[in-house]
């Protein structure tokens, strides 16, 4: 199967690197966050206020199993691994890239993110945000075929070191 599977928190670049990964080697881009709001016909943020974090975490979890099959770039939502069952899933798998981001750099960059609604960061506070980050950051790391700093670095560099990991497509 030919695909890369990215996950890392909310800021890490799975967006932007999905689409340079996409133009890099041809294929196509399968956005985890997309496709679950196809499906559930409202914004994510709608979503988790009316059905709550667990209904969504039951839709990502269909969705991140349909995307392991497909050919292409696959940009995850940033609590892909809050479901322990996706977790030996995307263990088993042979590219899975976590990219990792120095947490204040995270913070930054969700603020400064004003097209992307986020239900878990919207209405927190910088410290909550971390300790979110900090609950989840074993599991990103138990989850990932191969680790990449992304702070502070090119999203041209990091698009080359992933592609020289994980080899011809
Ligand atoms: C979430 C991250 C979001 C989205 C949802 C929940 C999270 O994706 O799936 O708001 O729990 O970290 P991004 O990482 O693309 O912001």
């Amino acid at each position: 199967m030919k695909n890369i599977v990215l996950i890392g928190f909310m800021g890490s670049g799975k967006s932007t690197i999905a689409a340079l990964l996409a133009a890099e080697t041809g294929l196509p881009i399968f956005d985890l966050d997309q496709e679950i709001v196809k499906a559930i016909g409202m914004p994510i943020t709608e979503y988790f206020a009316s059905n709550g974090e667990e209904a969504f975490r039951k839709i990502e979890s269909q969705k991140l199993a349909e995307a392991l099959q497909t050919e292409g770039i696959i940009a995850t939502g940033g609590g892909i691994i809050v479901a322990e069952d996706n977790r030996p899933l995307l263990q088993q798998h042979p590219t899975v890239v976590y990219l990792q981001t120095e947490p204040t750099q995270l913070v930054t960059r969700i603020r400064q993110d004003t097209r992307n609604q986020r239900p878990l960061a919207d209405d927190k506070t910088d410290a909550e945000i971390l300790q979110l980050l900090q609950g989840r950051v074993h599991h990103y790391e138990e989850s990932a075929s191969w680790i990449i700093d992304t702070t502070e670095k090119d999203p041209r560099v990091i698009v080359a070191e992933i592609l020289a990991k994980v080899g011809k497509l």
